[in-house]
This record gives structure tokens, C-alpha cells and sequence, in this order.
């Protein structure tokens, strides 16, 4: 089922890689084909997290504005051991996206006898000091890092110890980032990925008031924009590109009826930009999208995770409610 050939790696706790990280070749035809699309050009929103980028994530988790991690974290904080306690003994949780895995660790501490923890992202060195750095604080947790992109179907590494079920954990709203039809497609692979009784655990951000979520994507201080810039710095390092930098700038929109954030680089003059031997020209005030944020209210959710096969077992909010964890079940 995988697409390319896996390679080994140890790393400094001999902890095993299974390296699936996608090639410069994809990088640059995802990218080629994302600029040369009509009316609106687009830019592949997993590029955003190279190393530079998922630190600049980091620091979005903790600007004023951007509430969804803290919340998230802190509806961790309150549940955590009731989701441990739905999830049960004995599970194989595999973590999608693991980024630094704070969240993960509110649920290791809670769930008993786990058979082991898969931790899946696609930015290599973040994923094996996230490894590394879990394993040294769950020693009797089997850590199995798989560095691979998650919207293709990939292996899970099977655990010396046999899981009783496997359970997919996917915070922090990223399933946002797909379209209801992509996310519905993602939800189903999860559901053939844990098989019959296996379970999902999955952060959502709910629907809000605008303002709310114009100010998260639009940060004061910059770092949303210099997060959304940094993937031009990337594509210009590693495709020899020649985007200018001064000549881009960060914008993210609401669209209220369709529930979503939109962030966009919007080209402040006439300009021409080569890549991969492309040209590509940009008028003054167009734009290119590179990432959507959904957000679900959560009967919106249920629907689309029942036409994926999972039904729901409980949601846990904050107060408010800004966002919500939901446990799934597959029938
Ligand atoms: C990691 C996808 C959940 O959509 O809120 C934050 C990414 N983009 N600020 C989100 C993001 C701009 C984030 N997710």
C-alpha cells in the first residue's frame, strides 16, 4: 500500500524510523501543478510545515488571538481520562500529524496498558525529537515514528504487543484543512487503518463568531503572516524559486456560510516568478490560497464521519464552546 520504498534510520535513542517522506521531484510537481491551477492558484497546505514553519506553528499555538491549541489542551486537561477510559485497556493509538505531541501526552498518562504509540508526520526532525522525547517519558510505551504525508494511505508498524483495538488520534482541528469531500475521504481511510471496533479521537474547531476567527488567523504580531510567507521562502531554497518576499503579503478571510478560513499570499504588484523552469505571472492583488480551516458544528461533524463509516461515542467542549474532541467509533 505504500508508495515509496521505505528506508530505516536510528536515531540517538536507536528508536526506528520508517522514512516515507515524500521526494524534492512531488514537492516540486504538487507545487507546479497547485500554481498553474484557474481561476485560483493554490499552494499544497502540507508544505507549510518544513522545520522553520512547524517552530513558526509552535509559536501561533501560543499568540493571544489564536485560542484552539490552549483550548484543546485544556479540554485534555479536564477529559483526559475519561477519553482513556472510553478508548480502554490494550490500544495501538496512532497519532496523525504528532507535530510536538503535548496532547498525546495527557492521554498516554491516562490510558492504561497501551500497546503502543505510531506517531505519523511528515517533517522528519520534528517527528524524531517528539519521538525521542516521548519515549524517554513513557519507557513502557512502544513509540513507532513513521515519517510519511498521512492523506495517502501508508502501513502501520505493528507493535510487539498485540493492541486489543487501534484507536487514530487527530488533534488540533487539522482536519479542518481538507475539503468536507477530502476530509471525508481521509476519515474513511482512518476507518479502514482501525478496523472493525477500532476507534477516532479528533479535535475539531467549532463554528464561531467571525471576529473570533479573523483575529486567530490575522495575529498581531505577525507570526501567522511570516508562517504563511515562510512557504515561499522554502519553495525558493529548495526549488530554486525567485519569489520576492516584500512582494507577497499575508491575508486570511472568513467565509461565514461555508464555515471556513481562508489564508491566502496576495502578490502586491505585477510580477513574474520562475519555478522548476516555470514562469508564472501574477497580477497586482491576486492570490494565492494556501491553506482552508473548517470549522464544524458538531452535528455538521457527525454526518460527515457517519458517511465514513464511524458513529459517535462522545464530544467533550470547553465552556464556551470554542472546539470540541470527539470519540468515534467504527460500527
Ligand atoms: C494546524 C490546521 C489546525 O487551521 O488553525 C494556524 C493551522 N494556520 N494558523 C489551523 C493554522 C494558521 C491550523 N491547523
Amino acid at each position: 500500500m505504500t508508495a515509496t520504498a521505505a528506508t530505516t534510520a536510528t536515531t540517538s535513542t536507536e528508536l526506528d524510523l520508517v522514512d516515507l517522506s515524500p521526494a524534492i521531484d512531488r514537492f516540486r510537481r504538487d507545487v507546479i501543478g497547485a500554481l498553474s491551477r484557474a481561476p485560483q492558484r493554490e499552494l499544497p497546505t502540507q508544505y507549510l510545515y518544513d522545520d522553520r514553519g512547524s517552530a513558526l506553528f509552535d509559536r501561533i499555538c501560543e499568540l493571544p488571538e489564536y485560542y484552539p491549541t490552549r483550548t484543546e489542551l485544556a479540554i485534555m486537561d479536564r477529559d483526559a481520562a475519561a477519553m482513556a477510559e472510553a478508548i480502554g485497556p490494550g490500544a495501538l493509538i496512532i497519532e496523525y500529524g504528532s507535530g510536538s505531541s503535548v496532547k498525546t501526552r495527557r492521554l498516554l498518562e491516562e490510558l492504561r496498558d497501551a500497546a503502543g504509540c505510531v506517531l505519523v508526520d511528515i517533517s522528519r526532525d520534528h517527528l524524531l525529537r517528539s519521538a525521542e522525547s516521548l519515549a524517554s517519558c513513557f519507557p513502557e510505551v512502544e513509540i513507532l515514528p513513521v515519517c510519511a504525508d498521512f492523506t495517502a494511505p501508508f502501513d502501520v508498524p505493528e507493535p510487539r504487543v498485540a493492541a486489543r483495538r487501534r484507536v487514530v488520534y487527530f488533534p488540533g482541528s487539522t482536519i479542518g484543512n481538507f475539503l468536507p469531500s477530502q476530509a471525508t475521504r481521509l476519515l474513511s481511510q482512518m476507518a479502514a487503518q482501525v478496523g472493525p471496533g477500532g476507534g477516532l479521537l479528533i479535535g475539531t474547531d467549532l463554528r464561531k463568531d467571525p471576529a473570533v476567527l479573523e483575529a486567530a488567523y490575522n495575529d498581531a504580531q505577525g507570526v501567522t503572516a511570516e508562517f504563511n510567507l515562510n512557504l515561499l521562502r522554502r519553495i525558493n531554497r529548495e526549488l530554486g524559486a525567485n519569489f520576492e518576499l516584500d512582494g507577497w503579503r499575508h491575508q486570511a478571510i472568513y467565509d461565514q456560510e461555508l464555515g471556513r478560513i481562508e489564508m491566502l499570499l496576495v502578490s502586491g504588484r505585477a510580477q513574474v516568478v520562475e519555478v522548476g523552469g516555470q514562469r508564472f505571472a501574477f497580477a497586482a492583488g491576486e492570490s494565492i490560497r494556501t491553506e482552508y480551516s473548517h470549522k464544524y458544528a458538531i452535528d455538521e461533524f457527525h454526518r460527515m464521519a457517519r458517511q465514513a463509516g464511524f458513529s459517535a461515542v462522545k464530544v467533550w467542549t470547553d465552556p464556551k464552546p470554542l472546539f470540541a474532541v470527539h470519540l468515534l467509533e467504527r460500527a
